[in-house]
């Protein structure tokens, strides 16, 4: 057998007569050890948790020489991510650095008054009164998704989530730019975007030795390359913009007349170009990786595909699912709830503190790293019965969740700005490509959950699909 310095862990998987563990790192039984939380850490950061860290609990380890208080009780995540939101609200050094010359002072790495100026204006333009026009783009663009799906031959195996990040890229750069970005502009940003993201390293050493704001990264050229790719384009649309030209309604369009009305925001060109690029990265990725693993679950449980076809048909009979439907979707809304619970897109949070604190039993030093881990909490044995299988029936009948034991979005004033859109975006592409399709995982394929920086199938997800007999 072959040396590894680093051996994962096993993954759990079971399906049964109408149940499904849904697949998971077994978690460990002893704390890794250094070298296996830094190895650990760089193949996953989801496989590295023992046992105890699967029930709600403040507890508090040591890496090299950073004390991580680890943070998973609903009462203790209100007090750090509400109560004091203000002294908690930084991101951790090594995302800052990572993202830094992607969104510059852009609303996802920004702290303290720049945030709180640009806060208000991003959660307005993506805000849940705007989701049903915008809804019309998720509609068109997903049907026209769907006609590239249906000319696919049957056995044509491709990767499902980069499919999905095709589909919310699209989505996401309609709203932002308006529909006459051009294809090639499209293409230049979702393949500079997707290009930095292959670049970004997670682990800043500096930042574990001690110094509280990381070590500067070397970005590399082809980082740099990729992130002028990016901003090349957002400023060309912004000048357009500013120059009275530009689609009316989009996102970029809506900034711009902020800007316009509010002055003393001080928006200058950089700074829209920021918020649009931050409004792209964390408005496709995170819906893609919801997509992709709602189609896994639902091939491993096909009573509840089944259930969900039902209902789309009670509801839209044979016409396609719209933005309208989205509340009368009860079933596919609690799918999409319920895969957010078993696959939080971002499952870690950290949070360095501004100040020194106290958490529970644990003294919080100034610039210490506080971790909230949806991943953990969402799958806490005192808080969900069952907590690994796959049941969306948790999310329906008026079920009442506990909001700070269920936080796929984060929650406190830093919760995510897109929510609304997010939410509603995913039921609906899922209803949509559900009702036309089966998507099917290649038999004997078992998923292994990975955390870069959202969570992936480690090796893709390889899938084919079947158009439906559509009722006459
Ligand atoms: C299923 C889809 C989504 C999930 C699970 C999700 C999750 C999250 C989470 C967990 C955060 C907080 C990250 C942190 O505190 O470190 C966040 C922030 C954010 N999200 Fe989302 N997101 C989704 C979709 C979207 C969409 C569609 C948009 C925009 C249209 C968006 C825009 C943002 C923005 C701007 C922030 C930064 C908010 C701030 O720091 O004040 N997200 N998201």
């Amino acid at each position: 057998m072959a040396f590894r310095l680093y051996e994962p862990a096993r993954v759990i998987e079971e399906q049964g007569d109408g149940y499904l563990v849904a697949p998971h790192p077994q978690p460990l039984k002893d704390p890794p050890g250094i070298l296996g939380s830094i190895l650990g850490s760089r193949y996953s950061l989801i496989g590295t948790w023992t046992e105890d860290c699967y029930e709600s609990c403040v507890t508090a380890f040591d890496l090299m020489r950073r004390e991580v208080v680890l943070v998973n009780t609903p009462e203790h995540i209100k007090y750090v991510m509400v109560t004091r939101h203000q002294n908690f609200e930084r991101k951790s050094p090594q995302m800052r650095r990572a993202l830094e010359v992607l969104l510059g002072d852009g609303l996802f790495i920004s702290e303290g008054e720049t945030w709180k100026r640009r806060r208000p204006l991003v959660a307005d333009i993506v805000h849940k009164n705007r989701v049903p026009v915008f809804g019309r783009t998720m509609e068109e663009v997903t049907l026209s998704f769907a006609q590239g799906w249906a000319a696919k031959p049957q056995d044509e195996e491709f990767e499902l989530t980069a499919a999905m990040a095709e589909l919310t890229a699209e989505i996401i750069s309609r709203t932002i730019f308006g529909h006459d970005l051009g294809a090639d502009a499209a293409r230049q940003v979702i393949d500079g975007f997707s290009t930095y993201q292959k670049h970004i390293d997670n682990f800043n050493l500096g930042y574990w030795l001690g110094w509280d704001e990381g070590w500067p990264i070397p970005h590399g050229p082809v980082k740099n390359r990729a992130a002028k790719m990016v901003h090349d384009v957002i400023e060309k649309v912004v000048n357009t913009h500013l120059a009275g030209g530009g689609e009316e309604g989009s996102m970029l369009d809506l900034l711009v007349k902020r800007r316009q009305r509010n002055p003393e925001l001080g928006l200058d060109v950089e700074a829209l170009r920021n918020e649009a690029a931050t409004i792209f990265m964390a408005g496709h990725e995170t819906t893609a990786a919801t997509l992709m693993w709602a189609f896994y679950l639902i091939d491993r449980a096909p009573w509840i595909e089944k259930a969900m076809l039902e209902e789309i048909a009670r509801v839209c009979g044979d016409r396609n699912p719209t933005i309208d439907d989205i509340d009368a979707l009860e079933l596919c809304k609690a799918v999409i709830s319920e895969t957010l619970r078993l696959y939080p897109p971002v499952p870690l949070l950290p949070r360095q503190a501004r100040e020194a604190d106290r958490v529970g039993d644990y003294e919080v030093k100034k610039g210490g790293m506080v971790m909230i881990a949806p991943w953990l909490i969402h799958r806490a044995h005192d808080l969900w019965d069952d907590p690994n299988h796959f049941r969306p029936e948790r999310f329906m009948n008026g079920a009442r969740i506990n909001p700070f034991a269920y936080i796929p979005f984060a929650v406190g004033p830093r919760v995510c700005a897109g929510l609304n859109f997010g939410q509603s975006e995913a039921i609906l592409c899922l209803a949509i490509l559900v009702q036309k399709f089966k998507v099917k995982v290649r038999p004997g394929y078992r998923a292994e959950p990975v955390c870069r920086l959202t969570l992936r199938a480690a090796d893709g997800m390889p899938v084919t699909v079947e158009p439906r007999a559509r009722a006459a």
